[in-house]
């Protein structure tokens, strides 16, 4: 019987008959399914939010990454469309999980998304389903948290149903590294539960490395965004450093050292790190490492740094001020950037709100703008962006560069601005006194504007 389940999932695969169902259509369900459809398997997204099924049945995109185009194409060829209800799981062969996985007020791993689906997802699960975690959680969650969920209803998995844990590794913004080129870990709880998913993503993805188990592919994948919280945060400590000394020039060090063909790769400093996974993927496994009595420094360290950076940006900013003559309380200042990283328009925990957040009540006027960003929500007052224009830049007492986008015209804010505080190196000019960059301080005092 098991055999037979498995035999069938794998033609219905190799032919593209599999019915497929990606359940949250977010900044990572959204995109793979759509790359599942254009693979030519039926593709269903489901998710809670109506407004997002809603528009992305009528080929509208909600997400910078995609275009709408792209959902058009997949919505003509019949192969792609969204709905609320979790009912098509009954028809679906395979079900990919891309929920949220955030962490709660206290900062402890909030999987209740993942519950919730897979609660939903055992209420129509029946032999011959591949069920495939794609959210980022802490190792385990896909045996201890899921699976029991799954095995709930009678079924074994591995024999009637199969499950995996394949870490989804979309680097939103990056036309290079997609889906189809970014090689996907897939870790099973049994073998054949690996090789299933293995079958099937490298349909529409180039290389698939299969591990030992989900939670060395749970693991990998904190891994990855650990490293990366950890090196932002060296160089962040750094760039406060290089503050200090005065006379140099942390990015200028960094392009030194990435000349070195090896061993090294180079980070940027910044006012924070923010969106949904450098942020909060490290607290996920520092949580889960304190159940084994393990107290994870460089984890924490690497937190405690980078979520000290949009303080040191508004320090930095108030003492410009103070230097160029400008009262805190009387200043009008412009934020670029409201994203938590260029060319996105995704502002989930971004810096630029947190700095915005700490400014507020203490400046005269704070205005924003973001080509991706319409509006936002800034400790409960609503904020909607300005257009980039001269009177807007000449207005300003102060520019604030948070988001490097590539839409913005830096040499129109270089001309127009009368001070620039510049926490990305966008604009990259040491010989302008105007220009104040992250990480730089022309000697140790700051000097006075030309
Ligand atoms: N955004 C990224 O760049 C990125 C990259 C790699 C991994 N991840 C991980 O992928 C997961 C999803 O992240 P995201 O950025 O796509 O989040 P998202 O918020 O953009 O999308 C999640 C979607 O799931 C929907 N949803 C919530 N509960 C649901 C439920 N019970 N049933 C159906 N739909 C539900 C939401 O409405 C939302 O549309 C997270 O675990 C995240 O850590 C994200």
């Amino acid at each position: 019987m098991s055999q037979d389940n498995a035999q069938q999932l794998t033609e219905k695969i190799r032919n593209k008959e599999a019915k497929v169902a990606v359940i949250g259509i977010g900044y990572v369900g959204l995109p793979l399914a759509i790359e599942i459809a254009r693979t030519g398997y039926d593709t269903i997204g489901i998710d809670v939010d109506r407004k997002k099924v809603a528009m992305a049945n009528q080929g509208k995109s909600f997400i910078s990454d995609v275009q709408s185009e792209e959902i058009k194409e997949v919505r003509e060829t019949g192969k792609f469309r969204a709905i609320t209800s979790y009912a098509f799981c009954r028809e679906a062969d395979i079900i990919n999980i891309c929920v949220p996985t955030p962490f709660t007020t206290s900062k402890d791993p909030d999987v209740s998304y993942i519950i919730s689906s897979g609660e939903q997802i055992a209420r129509y699960l029946h032999p011959g389903q591949l069920i495939i975690l794609r959210s980022t959680t802490y190792p385990e969650t896909t045996e201890k948290v899921l699976l029991p969920i799954l095995t709930r209803t009678g079924l074994r998995v591995g024999r009637d149903f199969y499950l995996s844990f394949a870490p989804e590794r979309i680097d939103p913004g990056n036309k290079v590294w997609t889906i189809r080129t970014t090689p996907v870990v897939i870790g099973g709880v049994t073998k054949k539960c690996t090789a299933l998913s293995s079958l099937f993503y490298s349909q529409f993805v180039d290389r698939v490395v299969t591990v030992s188990s989900p939670r060395v592919a749970e693991m990998s994948k904190l891994l990855e965004n650990i490293f990366r919280s950890v090196n932002i945060a060296l160089v962040n400590e750094l760039a406060r450093m290089c503050d200090r000394m005065g006379g140099i020039d942390i990015w200028e060090v960094i392009n030194a050292a990435a000349s070195k063909p090896f061993g090294f790769m180079p980070f940027y400093p910044g006012p924070g790190i923010g969106g949904h996974c450098i942020l909060i993927d490290p607290y996920y496994l520092a949580w889960k490492a304190r159940e084994y009595d393990f107290h994870s420094n460089f984890i924490e360290l690497a937190a405690e740094t980078n979520e000290a950076m949009p303080f040191f940006v508004v320090d930095q900013l108030f003492e410009i001020l103070g230097i160029n003559g400008i009262p805190a309380k009387n200043a009008n200042l412009l934020i670029l950037g409201a994203a938590f990283k260029r060319n996105v328009n995704d502002t989930r925990h971004s810096p630029a709100i947190k700095v915005m957040e700490l400014l507020l009540n203490r400046v005269k006027t704070l205005n924003y703008v973001d080509p991706y960003v319409p509006e936002i929500e800034v400790a409960g007052r609503k904020f909607r962006a300005k257009p980039l224009n001269r009177s807007l830049l000449r207005r300003a007492d102060c520019v604030l560069i948070l988001t490097d986008h590539s839409a913005f015209d830096y040499d129109l804010i270089l001309r127009e601005s009368k001070l620039i505080l510049d926490t990305r190196n966008a604009i990259n000019r040491r010989d302008v006194k105007k220009v104040y960059t992250l990480g730089y301080r022309r000697n140790s005092v700051i000097t006075s504007t030309d």
